[in-house]
């Protein structure tokens, strides 16, 4: 393959994207092409190969559900230029919509679909650079694939490409060829705009075929090349949702090929699910069952997983991130979380910090070295470092009509079970005693308390339970001969004590 890029060569001058299909067999409200793989549209991915041609336009053709994907071509390909097909008559047809926003156009013109999302740019860069290497007017992109069904074929004559058959209109031996048509081509604008005036819907499914115009070319004897795409599966469509999860099963065996290549231990790439658009640096390590989405970036030597899913995540060098939903959230250098975290917006895990099992944060800020290890709803709260949040822990920020924000300071500890009601503000190296209700700041140096006093009634069991297993141990341990109603272990004396066994 050469090295040159075809930003040393002339710039294409139009690609036109197909993208106005009804997509019936995706059984679908949403538009086929807004579908995902990888985390992103079948559309941007379609965008992103013809953008690596740095065409001069970049036109995709709409129809059905239009707004829903020109909506969505604002927002991901503001570059685009969208031609509107009113009616579906046919791809050929598609692409005259295509060339009727690009007047006077001259030059190269690429024809894509939509719906071909592993099309990378360079096969796209390589089948123009053969085109203008050959000195061909058309050239198709083809390959031979193991099962030809449902794809048009090509028929040759010689090196030289003749026709293209559609599976519906082809005789049995014309459904031998195995070679077959990607639905990719370069045209010259002129023979292109010529050929499809010439179209006629004579065939199986009363359509203008974009392929009729290969016939059109060759009959009129312009040259016409084809270039054989050894790695078939980058001409793989998407039909329906059988295609969809198989062609995205594809992408992301390519992506975490890429990503072990560039130094990522991934255990087990069965589960693993990588988004396009992630970021993992060399000595990271996936365990089973991980979904990476979003913007999320690992960094140096962290682990994630098994059964995580990081969503626009930050995770830093050396940090451990297990069983864990996480949604944008900063986890620093070195952090620990999980197993069974839920991480959710605005949280931020400072460097060395733990945030352990069965822990729900929201918008919290929790400092360097701080632990919040177990049981605990961290929602609005901003902690210090190294302060420690015992189990059970509630930072009750919502009164059912505003949020409040907490904050707990430097080194102070949080006692078990406690409730802090927020907004309450605990100092730098205070205390909160197990069990409390704050609803007051405490300030530094202080214990807060904020309980029900414990009492002991002497003697309780001995009136209350009398007869029972738990009347006999605490006679035994008092050194008190057993209780004179029986000293049986099953017999309950007062009905009050059946109800309360009960
Ligand atoms: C097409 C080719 C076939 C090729 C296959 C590769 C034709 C006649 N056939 O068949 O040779 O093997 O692609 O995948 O071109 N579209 C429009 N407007 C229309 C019709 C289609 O924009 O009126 C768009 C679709 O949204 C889709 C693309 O064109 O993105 C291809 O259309 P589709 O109906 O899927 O063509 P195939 O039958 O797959
Ligand atoms: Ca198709």
């Amino acid at each position: 393959m050469s090295e040159q890029t075809v930003a040393e060569s002339p710039r294409v001058a139009a690609v036109v994207i197909m993208a106005a299909g009804a997509g019936t067999r995706m059984k679908s409200a949403t538009a086929k092409v807004l579908h995902k793989l990888s985390g992103r549209s079948m559309i941007s991915w379609a965008v992103d190969a013809a953008s690596f041609l740095d065409p001069e336009h970049l036109v995709v053709v709409v129809g059905h559900q239009r707004e829903q994907v020109e909506a969505h071509l604002a927002e991901v390909a503001p570059q685009a230029i969208t031609a509107l097909q009113a009616e579906q008559r046919g791809t050929g047809d598609a692409v005259r919509a295509g060339l009727s926003v690009l007047p006077g156009i001259t030059g190269d013109v690429v024809v894509t679909s939509g719906d071909v999302p592993l099309l990378e740019g360079a096969t796209l860069r390589d089948l123009v650079q053969a085109h203008r290497e050959e000195g061909n007017r058309v050239t198709v992109l083809t390959a031979v694939v193991p099962d030809p069904t449902g794809y048009g074929r090509i028929v040759r004559d010689g090196d030289a490409v003749a026709r293209i058959v559609e599976q519906k209109d082809a005789s049995d031996a014309e459904r031998d060829i195995a070679e077959i048509n990607a639905g990719i081509y370069v045209f010259d604008a002129g023979l292109l705009a010529e050929g499809i005036a010439s179209l006629q819907a004579g065939n199986a499914q009363g359509e203008l075929y974009l392929t009729d115009v290969i016939a059109y070319a060759s009959g009129a004897g312009h040259r016409v090349g084809a270039r054989v795409l050894a790695d078939y599966l980058q001409t793989e469509g998407v039909n329906d949702r059988i295609q969809l999860a198989e062609r995205g099963a594809e992408l992301n065996r390519r992506l975490l090929r890429h990503w072990m290549a560039a130094g990522v231990t991934i255990v087990d790439p069965a589960t693993t699910w990588i988004h396009d658009g992630v970021d993992l640096a060399e000595d990271v390590t996936l365990l089973p069952n991980t979904s990476l989405e979003g913007a999320t970036s690992v960094g140096r030597g962290a682990c994630i997983g098994p059964d995580t899913t990081l969503v626009d995540v930050e995770v830093g060098e050396g940090a451990t991130v297990v069983r864990t939903h996480a949604e944008l959230a900063v986890i620093a250098d070195g952090a620990t979380v999980g197993p069974f975290a839920y991480l959710r917006p605005g949280t931020e895990v400072g460097e060395k910090a733990k945030v352990g099992a069965f822990v729900e944060t929201k918008k919290a800020v929790i400092g360097a070295g701080s632990k919040v290890p177990h049981l605990t709803y961290c929602g609005d709260a901003e902690i210090g470092e190294g302060a420690n949040i015992g189990a059970g822990t509630i930072f009750a920020n919502y009164d059912g009509v505003t949020k409040n924000t907490s904050t707990v300071g430097n080194h102070s500890f949080v006692g078990s079970d406690s409730v802090l009601v927020a907004p309450v503000h605990i100092a730098d190296g205070a205390y909160v005693a197990a069990g409390s209700t704050v609803t007051g700041d405490v300030g530094p140096g202080e214990l807060a308390v904020a309980r029900g006093k414990q009492r002991n009634i002497a003697g309780w069991v001995a009136r209350r339970r009398a007869g029972t297993a738990t009347d006999a141990a605490a006679r035994a341990a008092l050194g008190e001969p057993s209780s004179p109603s029986g000293g049986g272990t099953t017999s309950l004396g007062a009905p009050d004590a059946q109800e309360a066994a009960q």
